[in-house]
């Protein structure tokens, strides 16, 4: 657990970077700091790990003041990847990665091998290894970053706009692969970016900055979603805030129709195995566009329904054979009630806070 307790950062020049900050990061999960530019959300997170030292307040790491750490123990136990990586250009790749273990007293052989499991975990090649950051693509720089700041299994990981230099294709894959990791390893990670969409995606929880660091909201993103605090965090979170609430409603709550029930004029056709091969009708064979699994969620049903020529979204089990559709009204059905929980939900948290 991490926790700003009233922590204030003004700089030498007078610049309130951060104005007395209270906020409690969990253990083991994503938090994201997220808020216009110049906000203080850097401020905040090189607090952390003492690249800056705030001006009043304290910051706690699992109950110990920051600064009754030695220095060096607390990069040990931080791990900081930055936007563009930050690599050490003459060194190559599986360096850069083992360097920070090798300090640390770990034999070069011992510090590369396991320099090379990172590679691989973070998604890139063994034979990258051997090249320079210049002869990467950025998003494969990035993974190299984050594999480098991986290299001292620290508990702890601060990320300043990792994502933000590289094009949305390449943005989308390393969020996803940030997750993945993410369900592996259990990390504490302290995630900056001014982007409320990787926010929503990437966040266990979301706190929405306003100048100095002024805590609008920190909240699940669901939350942020479904009940934003004021007309900043609203107008932060954007349109169609509804629809993109229902990417964090189950979509296995909707009832299901068999299969072989017909939908103006179209029937599901499958193949031998039972695996949709497309909507039959009068005028031939129209494609699915997609199906969607178990552990799907009411945005990506709700998609598929409104793409599907028929207006139905088709289930398929683990193999791929189709065991179900979804039509528009039972569809309409779940997104009402799950609209009710939610907000029963936010009537209670309201009483109960
Ligand atoms: N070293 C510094 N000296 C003076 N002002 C600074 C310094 N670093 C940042 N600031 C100012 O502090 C505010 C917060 O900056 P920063 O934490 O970098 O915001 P963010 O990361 O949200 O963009 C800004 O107004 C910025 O200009
Ligand atoms: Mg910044």
């Amino acid at each position: 657990m991490i926790e700003f307790e009233g922590v204030t950062k003004r700089y030498p020049d007078g610049t309130v970077a951060v104005d007395d900050l209270s906020l409690t990061v969990d253990t083991g999960q994503i938090t994201v700091l997220v808020g216009p530019s110049g906000c203080g959300k850097t401020t905040a997170l090189r607090m952390i790990n003492r690249m800056i030292e705030p001006s009043s307040g304290r910051i706690l790491i699992d109950g110990d003041d920051v600064t009754s750490r030695p220095e060096a123990q607390l990069r040990r136990e931080i791990g900081y990847v930055i936007q563009g990586a930050g690599l050490f250009p003459h060194r190559t790749v599986l360096d850069n990665v083992a360097t920070v273990p090798i300090l640390q007293g770990s034999s070069r052989r011992e510090a590369r091998t396991s320099a090379l499991d990172l590679l691989e975990r973070v998604g890139l090649a063994a034979d990258l290894g051997e090249r320079y950051p210049a002869q990467l693509s950025g998003g494969q720089q990035q993974r190299v970053g984050v594999a480098r700041a991986l290299a001292a299994d620290p508990p702890v990981l601060l990320m300043d706009e990792p994502f933000s230099a590289v094009d949305p294709v390449v943005r989308d894959d390393l969020q996803q692969e940030l997750l993945r990791l993410q369900g592996e390893l259990g990390k504490t990670i302290v995630l900056v970016t001014h982007d409320i969409d990787e926010a929503i995606r990437l966040g266990d929880k979301v706190a929405v900055f306003a100048q100095r660091a002024r805590l609008a909201q920190f909240a699940p993103p669901a939350d942020l979603l479904a009940a934003p605090a004021d007309d900043f965090v609203a107008s932060l979170v954007g349109r169609d805030r509804g629809f993109r609430g229902l990417g964090f409603a189950d979509g296995s709550s909707v009832a299901l129709t068999p299969i072989d029930h017909g939908v103006d004029g179209l029937t599901l056709e499958v193949d031998h195995d039972g695996r949709p091969l497309g909507w039959r009708g009068s005028d031939g064979l129209l494609p699915t566009e997609g199906t969607f699994s178990d552990g799907a969620n009411l945005r990506t049903v709700t998609d598929l329904v409104i793409l599907s020529p028929a207006g139905a979204a088709i289930r398929v089990d683990a193999e791929g054979r189709a065991d179900g559709l979804v039509l528009l009204a039972d569809l309409a059905g779940s997104v009402r009630s799950q609209q009710r929980e939610r907000l029963a939900a936010l009537a209670s948290a309201e009483e109960a806070g």
